[in-house]
């Protein structure tokens, strides 16, 4: 009998990681690897952020905190709900936590009894599952195809929900795919969401700034706010504001679930550091032009990344609203042969072949529900980026 509890035989380490941390080995041991598996901007976190949280540290401000975060950050998180969203949460409908992962792991924790499902559609972020088989629940999956774009329809949500489905997850701009709702879109989901009032939403809109050629981002809440009784909002810092490694993320919703999530924290980590707390602070109300300069370059990028696979023999690459990743599909490369003879079954096939050819590092779309597709994070230098796409074309091009 194993020493490590039976929950752990649930779950999997994140591919996503997996993938960086052999790209990685790889460039250690001398290989040329152009890794393009990472979730987080290549960008720094502002100058105005860093010297606010020296600022916090000089000032004493090393401490705990309130377990959910301090007072000042709560109020400018619910400004920003308010300005950005249309969305009035009190700070007692407001949780902070050590990034936006926590507080869904936390809510799901605070949420779920063995036998509730937690929708799910596919291709999904890869934490979504393995958190809800951690917390007890059971995922259930909707495949959101290449079709249309990635996005799921009214008719296949309607069709998933059964009588024990607590938690719909929701996530636009989307981790892999970047496909993001409009308005008429998310309309269409929330209208079915309505019908059915034992669901609660989780929505997952950690990508929000992140879209491109003038999208309009819209919130489930936001769009019905008949669902605000039932949705749980999470964001964060992490991505718009370059700020992965500083672990701030935040929620809004019905108060007897924030109270929930900080009684879990209460009893787990207790508050997000001090000092990110205050960085997160400045993020949220000081300049936010960098948003839109960032936005420049990631918009170039995904253009110069759609065009190349395009081009490249047996993937199709749709144009992704948001976010900073692509989800080509391979299935017109899947039953070819590598020079040496390998058959390319399926797409970890095809990611670890182009890995080990050409030093190219992407992820498996196995490992987010949907395939065969692969996914690239283009937040990395575009040189690097046009390099891996060559390469990809070339990879591409040698299989018979
Ligand atoms: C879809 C999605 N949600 C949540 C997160 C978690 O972000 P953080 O915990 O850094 O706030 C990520 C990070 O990769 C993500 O891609």
């Amino acid at each position: 009998m194993s020493f490590l509890a039976q929950s752990l035989a649930r779950v999997k380490p994140s591919a996503t990681i997996a993938v960086t941390n052999k790209a990685r080995e790889l460039k250690a041991a001398g290989r040329d690897v152009i890794g393009l598996g990472a979730g987080e901007p290549d960008f720094d976190t502002p100058d105005n952020i860093k010297e606010a949280a020296i600022k916090a540290i000089r000032d004493g401000k090393t401490k705990y905190t309130a377990v959910d975060g301090i007072p000042e950050l709560k109020a400018a998180i619910a400004l920003k709900f308010k300005r950005e969203n249309g969305l009035v949460y009190k700070p007692a409908e407001i949780t902070v936590g050590t990034g936006g992962k926590q507080v869904l792991y936390n809510a799901l924790m605070a949420t779920l009894n063995p036998g509730d499902e937690v929708l799910i559609a596919a291709p999904y972020w890869v934490s979504y599952p393995d958190m809800v088989l951690l917390a007890g629940g059971t995922p259930t999956f909707v495949e959101a195809t290449i079709e249309t774009n990635f996005k799921l329809t009214a008719e296949a949500l309607e069709k998933a929900i059964t009588p024990k489905t607590k938690w719909f997850i929701f996530n636009s701009p989307s981790n892999p795919s970047g496909a993001a709702y409009t308005r008429d879109e998310l309309k269409a989901l929330t209208d079915v969401l309505v019908r059915h009032p034992h669901v609660w939403i989780m929505t997952d809109d950690m990508y929000e700034h992140l879209v491109y050629d003038d999208f309009v981002f819209t919130t489930p809440a936001e769009i019905e706010p008949s669902l605000m009784s039932r949705t749980l909002t999470v964001n964060g810092v992490s991505k718009a504001y370059c700020m992965t490694g500083w672990r701030i993320g935040y929620a809004g919703g019905p108060a007897e679930l924030i109270k929930a999530i900080a009684t879990i924290q209460s009893q787990s980590t207790s508050n997000p550091s001090s000092i990110s707390q205050y960085a997160a602070l400045e993020a949220l109300t000081g300049p936010q032009h960098f948003i839109a300069e960032n936005n420049k370059v990631f918009k170039e990028r995904r253009d110069l990344v759609v065009s190349m696979l395009n081009q490249a023999r047996g993937i199709h690459c749709p144009t992704p609203e948001g976010a900073f990743y692509v989800y080509p599909s391979c299935a017109g490369l899947i039953g070819k042969k590598t020079a040496a003879g390998k058959v390319i079954a399926s797409d970890d096939d095809f990611v670890t072949e182009l890995l080990e050819q050409e030093g190219v590092a992407v992820v498996q779309g196995s490992a987010f529900g949907l395939g065969p597709n692969f996914r690239i994070s283009y937040a990395t230098a575009t040189k690097d980026l046009e390099e891996a796409c060559v390469r990809i074309q070339r990879f591409s091009a040698s299989l018979s």
